[in-house]
């Protein structure tokens, strides 16, 4: 039994969260005299080991930046690079496991001042530093818009386009940053005689690109960024919450359809959510703007009555609880519309119109008035709020119709409150992507999901269901052959990815040209790039750090063993069974 007096409650913490100030993430990168720990902006990576870095440096230009490349090149350190949000999953800007000292941390938090707009050409070139926000303003003050750009804007244009970072779009150039870049600069390691460090422009034709547009940080550091853009233009949205039935049917006329389509699928409410997404004439009146409600400041006392929440319901292995929970929240979005806000302020009625610059992108917790630091982003990890694990698979659109006949199978025969879990964040969101050059990329048309579910403070702990979250990312990576996306997702989802990439070799012919040292790579970012498979210990299937072939990969002790997947039989996942604990000694 949930209690009733629940839904308010979390609708009367919702709205205060609402009406607060944020306090901006802390700096990934924390100094002393001994060294200096990188972060996440969650606050951990994969295995919650720190990242150790001797040492850190600030460029503000481009000539600083290839001194410093120079430098470690001369000295034989290693080189990473990493923005002022850090905001990747895996340990991709971790130079070394080891703190043998032998490693550059170079940070692009201070390269951001040179926003250049060719009014002309349509087109705009960016410091590696600049934040997307900021280079959104300038673009839209000049009357042209940027097209795609990731839903959430706390990234830099260096970053977001080294991970594949996208919206959602078949049209056009689509929906992927990286395929809106027609040139870049590359700062790569060069003989003594060229001074160690030499600068590359690589222009739209150069078939670099192809390698330098994703490249994980892995070729050598982005200095410049060149992207092309459109006459400034309004879009107008509407979301219609309806059932889930024949999604896999729907979702490609959706796609076709919409320019700027989504959906969000709700599996435990059987609700889908229909994003309605194009353009309109500018003279179309309508001010609005897309403040998503999950990138929204909520009050730290929020975030943490939530956590707390979910925590107790996990421990009690009470699924109800959540069910309580998700439903509270969908129905919560439904009302204030996901954060579209009608003129600015207020939802007040479909559709929403606003400019381009306001609606494909957002992030207001980032954004602080020093004065107020009662809130933040929900996940801030100095407040033990959210904490929670983020799933993204791409899967070759014409598959994704039979992995969601197989979801829903799973959903009817372990029944729908099992997924309550994922329905407490955003359900299973689903984007679109455009077949992509990039070697990196997407060869073809990809349909994406992401989908959030709890993790717990402490690695060793068993999480409620999570054999079904298990079930599902094996089904989508080795069943159905999706690729996870660079920058999310647990370790064990990367396996063999080097495999699922036709353009792969073509990549490591260019990092071998480009960087033969292999300064650029660090143990951590080759775990990921080759989809290395780590040690099996005890409980290593609790994190995703691996797939679990034995029990001891889970927790027998607490009841967890490793078993066969329901739908998809080949998955092996972590499953709790209420007798198996009294077995075990
Ligand atoms: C709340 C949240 C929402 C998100 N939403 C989306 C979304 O809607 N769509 C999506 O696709 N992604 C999304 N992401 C993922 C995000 O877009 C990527 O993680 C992105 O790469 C982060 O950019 P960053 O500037 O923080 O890069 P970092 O994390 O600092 O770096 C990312 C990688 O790029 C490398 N790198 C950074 N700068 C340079 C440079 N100048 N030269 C060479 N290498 C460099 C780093 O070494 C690292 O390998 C989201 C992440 C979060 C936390
Ligand atoms: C600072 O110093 C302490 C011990 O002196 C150490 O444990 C810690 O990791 C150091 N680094 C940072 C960034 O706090
Ligand atoms: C942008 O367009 C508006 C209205 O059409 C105009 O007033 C303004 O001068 C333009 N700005 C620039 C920088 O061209
Ligand atoms: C919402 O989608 C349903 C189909 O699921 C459709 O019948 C209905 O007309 C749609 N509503 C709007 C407002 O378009």
């Amino acid at each position: 039994m949930t209690p009733r007096w629940m839904h308010s409650f979390w609708w009367v913490l919702i709205i205060w969260a609402s009406t607060t100030h944020a306090m901006p993430p802390p700096p990934p990168v924390q100094c002393n005299e001994t060294g200096c720990i990188l972060s996440n902006s969650y606050g951990a990576w994969g295995d919650r080991i720190d990242c150790h870095v001797p040492d850190v440096t600030y460029p503000t230009t481009e000539q600083d930046l290839r001194l410093a490349v120079a430098h470690a090149n001369q000295n034989n350190l290693k080189i990473k690079v990493v923005s002022k949000f850090s905001h990747t999953i895996p340990k991709l800007a971790c130079p070394s496991a080891t703190q043998s000292g032998n490693a550059l941390l170079i940070s692009t938090e201070k390269f951001n001042s040179n926003i250049e707009i060719d009014v002309a050409n349509l087109a705009v070139t960016a410091d590696a530093g600049v934040p997307l926000r900021q280079l959104i303003d300038r673009v839209e003050e000049a009357n042209l818009s940027l097209v795609a750009a990731p839903y959430w804007e706390g990234v830099s244009i260096g970053g977001l386009i080294s991970t594949g970072a996208h919206g959602s779009s078949w049209w056009g150039k689509g929906g992927a940053v990286h395929d809106h870049v027609i040139g870049l600069s590359l700062i790569v390691p060069a003989k003594q005689s060229e001074g160690y460090a030499k600068v590359i422009r690589i222009e739209a034709q150069d078939p670099l690109l192809a390698a330098a547009k994703v490249s994980l940080g892995l070729l050598g550091v982005i200095s410049k960024v060149k992207l092309s853009l459109e006459k400034r233009f309004k879009r107008s949205i509407t979301y219609n919450f309806t059932d889930d039935a024949h999604i896999e049917d729907l979702f490609m006329d959706h796609a076709k359809k919409f320019e700027f389509a989504d959906i969000t699928w709700y599996p435990s409410r059987n609700k889908a959510v229909y994003r309605y997404d194009n353009r309109v004439p500018l003279n179309t009146p309508g001010d609005g703007v897309f403040d998503f409600l999950g990138f929204q400041s909520n009050s730290i006392l929020v975030s943490k009555a939530t956590r707390a929440t979910e925590k107790a319901f996990e421990t009690a292995r009470n699924v109800n609880g959540k069910c309580t929970m998700a439903s509270s929240f969908v129905g919560f979005k439904k009302s204030i519309a996901n954060g579209l806000k009608s003129n600015g302020l207020i939802f007040t009625g479909y559709p929403v119109v606003g400019r381009q610059g306001k609606m494909q992108t957002s992030g207001s917790c980032l954004y602080s008035p020093p004065s107020r630091i009662d809130s933040s982003c929900a996940w801030d990890p100095r407040i033990n709020g959210l904490f929670f694990y983020e799933s993204t698979a791409i899967f070759p659109a014409k598959k994704f119709g039979d992995f969601i006949r197989d979801v829903k199978k799973l959903r009817d025969l372990i029944k729908p409150e099992n997924f309550c879990g994922i329905d407490i964040y955003n359900g299973i969101l689903i984007r679109f992507i455009k077949a992509s050059q990039a070697y990196l990329g997407q060869a073809e048309d990809s349909v994406i999901i992401d989908f959030n579910y709890y993790r717990a403070d402490d690695a060793s702990t068993p999480r409620l269901n999570q054999d079904v979250w298990e079930e599902i990312e094996q089904m989508a990576f080795f069943k159905y052959g999706a690729k996870p996306h660079w920058a999310k997702n647990r370790n064990s989802a990367f396996l063999k990815v080097n495999q699922k990439y036709p353009n792969f070799n073509k990549f490591l012919a260019v990092k071998k040209q480009l960087d033969p040292q292999n300064v650029f790579s660090s143990e951590w970012s080759d775990e990921i790039l080759f989809g290395k498979e780590g040690g099996k210990s005890d409980g290593c299937g609790l994190e995703g750090q691996c797939i679990c072939s034995e029990d001891r990969h889970c927790s027998p002790s607490k009841g967890y063993l490793c078993k066969p997947g329901v739908v998809y039989n080949e998955a092996r996942v972590c499953r709790y069974s209420s007798s198996s604990s009294i077995l075990v000694v």
